[in-house]
């Protein structure tokens, strides 16, 4: 198989997380798809470097800082200890885990800025945005919020309704608040610094064309999909990007342009750069080995699907105008649903890191993702009743069931001995395992995870009934056979360990226990052309423990307790113009309680539920308000299915002027607490209170 002639390098890297948020499920999605890639390329012997960094610039983690009381240094320095430690825990080993706020980084990110500048592609054109006098800062469109021009909503941010569903700029909402103090911005205009990106459409066309002449679609930097989402976007105009923010801002500045900062988007995937670096300083790689335009080196970014265009246009045109190598591949994956649905704090299906491993084995989960992940960009779902089930069943009831049948005969009746391996069957079956390494390893390759498994359990099914057929248990009994069950358990023991082989990028740990318990050096791919003979082995002890509901209920249970921490969960496609965070808008202006007793609040039934055509906000309500009904559109629909809402009681304001909208006329509104779209909690009387009811 691979000879050192045949070594490659490589640098794998997985996004770097946002430094103002706990690492959830869904994160690890990535990090265990990278961690497992990287762990089968070293175990074939390749020179592969795993590349990672905490994303630590930008508005939020300023903010998010300044409401601590603390710096944004400490806070992205507890953070990154956090982060590291969640990671760690689930096994995920990075050969460096840094940070962007590193002297590399701002080196790296000064310098590519200035060659860009040399070239030609900077442009400093003035724009004019919404600023917050009392802040003294200018304010992004998720920092400003008013009434939506078409439907009237009020508190929807700057750039889109989420009642209506339109979209605007944040010049156009009427009564604009900063989102920050509450103060009402004013208009003003400062310089921008912008990459002309328009300048780099031809040589992006070429990029995410296959690259070698056979026209092989594997030789495409891109999946399928990827492609095609690329293709609309050249369609649809590469706009010129703003890569720069004013002062206040946490990042690094502009080399010659006071107050200005590099946007924190810029730097970010640099920092993959500044990982490497200092991983090369520390142990003496080559650095510009890797990053050469010309370099044989293998450059791969594991990333999800809402940060593509950063890393398919914006990334490979940074790198390219600034004189440095392109990435080979984009490994773009979807996103996770918990039980079919968006991950949701109410349903305890937002589970973070930390609160999976006070539950549950981090192994399982690497298996379970695994067992969903392939080469393309779908979304995956956890489903906890069949996670249990898969586990369970194939983990414990197949795999480990191989070495709790065998291991102990070994060590009782055979001073823990392996025998000689002469037997025909027996040669066989160990021979069928050790020839699927081959295609085993292509699917490592190849990301499909999935079809690695299925034929991995397939042979674990062999395996069983290779040892239900000879019976081990009832030969042992019979000292005419004791021989045949030293092999029989010897073969058992093999088979065992070339299935651990087979699952170590996925198991790491469990690996290492059964390389202990096999007292073997840490098993290679190289190892499957061998099997273990006259070799003693250690006593067994249990390896693996079935998952019982009760971890799974304590799981979602203790995910709904810590929901009051503020978390990032909407992914709308500004998510990452800005903003993680959402802040309360401040208290209102005072108003007397004859102001308050215009408002006829009541308490409303729903009668039915349904969505609406072409509304993606949206549900039509039909509510029942004490012998009137009324039909009311209410912006509930990220967070709401009408099945969950038929029959339950809320308040709605009853004097309202009817709306005509786009739907129908509205003829009401029903109160729910919250920013909006996922975050979102319909208010809901006691027990007792029924419709018609007024609330005062
Ligand atoms: N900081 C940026 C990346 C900069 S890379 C130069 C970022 N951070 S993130 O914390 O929001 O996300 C990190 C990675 O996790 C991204 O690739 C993102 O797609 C992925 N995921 C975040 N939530 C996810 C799911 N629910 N499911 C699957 N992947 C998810 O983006
Ligand atoms: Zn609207």
């Amino acid at each position: 198989m691979s000879t050192e002639k045949s070594k490659r390098k490589i640098l794998a890297t997985s996004a770097l997380p946002y430094a103002n948020g706990a690492i959830h499920i869904g994160h690890l999605v990535e990090y265990i798809q990278t961690d497992i890639w990287v762990r089968h390329q070293k175990m074939s012997g390749h020179e592969c470097h795993y590349i990672c960094a905490d994303d630590t610039h930008g508005t939020p983690v300023m903010l998010r800082a300044e409401q601590e009381g603390i710096t944004p240094e400490a806070l992205i320095e507890r953070m990154h200890k956090e982060h590291l430690q969640d990671f760690t825990d689930f096994y995920i080993a990075f050969d460096n885990y840094y940070s962007t706020n590193s002297v590399e980084n701002c080196d790296l990110a000064q310098d590519i800025y200035r060659r860009l500048k040399k070239d030609g592609l900077i442009d400093i054109r003035s724009i004019e945005q919404f600023f917050d006098p009392v802040k003294e800062m200018f304010l992004s469109d998720r920092y400003i919020k008013g009434e939506c021009p078409k439907c009237h909503a009020s508190d929807q941010y700057g750039d889109a309704c989420e009642v209506c569903g339109a979209t605007y700029s944040p010049t156009d909402l009427i009564n604009p608040v900063s989102a920050i103090s509450g103060a009402t911005p004013v208009k003003k205009h400062s310089d921008h610094h912008f990459f002309k990106l328009s300048q780099c459409r031809a040589y992006l066309d070429q990029w995410t064309r296959p690259h070698s002449e056979t026209a092989d679609s594997n030789s495409s930097p891109l999946q399928k999909e990827a492609a095609n989402k690329l293709a609309e976007w050249f369609d649809a105009g590469l706009r010129d990007w703003d890569i720069s923010r004013d002062a206040p801002y946490f990042g690094f500045e502009i080399p010659d342009a006071p107050g200005k900062y590099l946007y924190v988007w810029l730097d970010a995937p640099i920092g993959y750069m500044a990982s490497f670096k200092n991983l090369c300083e520390r142990q003496g790689i080559d650095f510009d080995e890797y990053w050469n335009p010309d370099s044989t080196t293998e450059l791969y970014h594991f990333i999800g699907k809402d940060i593509l265009y950063f890393h398919a246009l914006f990334w490979p045109a940074t790198l390219h105008f600034s004189g440095y190598r392109t990435p080979n591949k984009i490994f773009v994956h979807g996103f996770l649903t918990v039980n079919g649905q968006k991950m949701s704090k109410s349903r305890g299906t937002f589970i973070n890191a930390r609160t999976y491993l006070k539950h549950l084995d981090p192994e399982y989960l690497r298996y379970y993702f695994a067992a969903k992940l392939n080469d393309r960009i779908e979304d995956l779902d956890l489903n906890l009743e069949d996670f249990s089930a898969r586990v369970n069943s194939d983990l414990v009831g197949k795999y480990i069931n191989i070495a709790s049948r065998t291991a102990g005969f070994i060590k009782k009746s055979f001073s823990g001995q392996l025998a000689d391996i002469s037997h025909d069957q027996d040669k066989m079956i160990l021979n069928k395992l050790q020839q699927a390494t081959n295609t085993i390893q292509l699917h490592y390759e190849g990301r499909r995870y999935s079809e690695g498994i299925r034929l991995i359990m397939d042979l674990a099914d062999h395996a069983n009934a290779y040892i239900n057929d000879h019976e081990p248990w009832k030969t042992i009994k019979d000292p005419t056979q004791q021989e045949r069950t030293h092999q029989v358990c010897s073969t058992g023991i093999n088979l065992f360990r070339l299935l651990t082989l087979f699952l170590k990028p996925i198991l790491p740990q469990l690996a290492q226990q059964v390389e202990d318990f096999l007292n073997i050096p840490p098993l290679q791919w190289r190892d499957a052309e061998t099997i273990l003979v006259n070799h003693e082995i250690k006593p067994y002890k249990h390896l693996a423990k079935r998952i019982e509901q009760q971890q799974i209920d304590a799981l979602l249970a203790d995910s709904r307790e810590s929901i009051s921490v503020k978390e990032p969960e909407t992914h709308s496609q500004t998510r990452h113009a800005e903003t993680q965070q959402h802040t309360s808008p401040p208290i209102a202006e005072t108003i007397t309680i004859d102001d308050f007793a215009k408002i006829d609040l009541r308490i409303a039934r729903i009668l039915n539920a349904e969505y609406v055509e072409g509304a993606d906000k949206l549900l039509r309500l039909t509510l029942d308000i004490g012998g009137e009904t009324r039909n009311v559109f209410a912006g509930i629909r990220s967070k709401y299915k009408p099945d969950e809402l038929l029959g339950r009681h809320t308040v709605v304001v009853a004097n309202l002027a009817p709306r005509k909208m786009r739907f129908g006329t509205s003829e009401g509104m029903v109160l729910a607490a919250g920013p909006g779209g996922t975050e979102l909690w319909l208010l809901q009387p006691d027990e007792g209170a029924t419709a018609g009811m007024q609330v005062k």
